[in-house]
């Protein structure tokens, strides 16, 4: 998953959706500025392809990434000239350096369960500096997922065309995990016609859960509902000293 190719589909797709990447950047600035006005670096945790870093960095003074996923950072590392970025599961993330601001988004989901969770709530803490903020987004829990959601995109991109197809199911027995296969294709004038299948696994986390996993780590945190993020941001404060 997030291979090269997916990589390259995956920018297509969200840029082509018109996720408000620069609206979200100025939100998450506003939200800081609620809680620690003099923030001046951020961490973006799982920041695929660097569509977010980009336009945070018109708000921060230093932004750094890291993702699983050496084609993801690839991008990113294209996309934001002079990008620190490493190369690490989340669920193992121990860098040296702390940051004002540690901002993970649309990428929880992932993780396998609610004890994973609160560990990966509990390292992205250990990230920030005292009085620093975290921002987590969530993504559609049990009650809201819809089984055999299908989506579909068609994106041109000049001479080349994108098509991305995903079906969505709930993991048999399972209320709290579902599957994602995603079918895509490209066409390319001179390269062809080719096509490949993925699928990933996922967690249907609940604001419980999200609650939990912030109490658990001795951080009062809160679920923010906020355009332009569909599912709000859960926001924690690291106590100072
Ligand atoms: C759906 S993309 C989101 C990218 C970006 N944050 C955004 O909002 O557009 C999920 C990202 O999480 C990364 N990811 C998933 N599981 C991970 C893990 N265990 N450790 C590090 N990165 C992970 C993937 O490589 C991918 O770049």
């Amino acid at each position: 998953m997030y291979d090269t190719d997916y990589a390259a589909i995956y920018d297509a797709v969200m840029i082509h959706r018109g996720k408000d990447y620069a609206g979200e950047a100025a939100r998450i600035r506003e939200l800081v500025d609620e809680r620690a006005p003099g923030a001046t670096s951020l961490l973006d945790v799982a920041c695929g392809t660097g569509l977010h870093l980009r336009a945070l960095a018109e708000h921060f003074d230093e932004v750094a990434g890291l993702d699983g996923s050496e084609e993801m950072l690839a991008l990113a590392r294209a996309r934001v000239p002079g990008l620190r970025a490493w190369r690490s599961d989340l669920r193992r993330i121990r860098l040296a350096e702390r940051f004002d601001v540690v901002c993970c988004l649309f990428a929880i989901p992932h993780l396998d369960s609610e004890a994973e969770l609160a560990d990966v709530v509990r390292l992205l803490l250990d990230h920030l500096n005292p009085g620093g903020v975290l921002l987590v987004e969530p993504w559609v829990g049990p009650d809201e997922f819809l089984p055999g959601y299908v989506s579909r995109d068609v994106v041109d991109q000049g001479d080349r065309t994108v098509v991305r197809l995903s079906h969505s199911r709930l993991l048999p027995g399972r209320g709290d995990r579902m599957e994602l296969a995603v079918h895509y294709a490209v066409a390319d004038p001179e390269e062809g016609l080719r096509h490949a299948t993925e699928s990933m696994r996922m967690s249907l986390f609940t604001p419980e859960q999200f609650a939990t996993a912030f109490a658990e780590a001795g951080c009062e945190a809160e679920h923010v509902r906020t355009d332009p993020f569909a599912h709000g941001l859960w926001i924690g404060r690291r106590a100072h000293g």
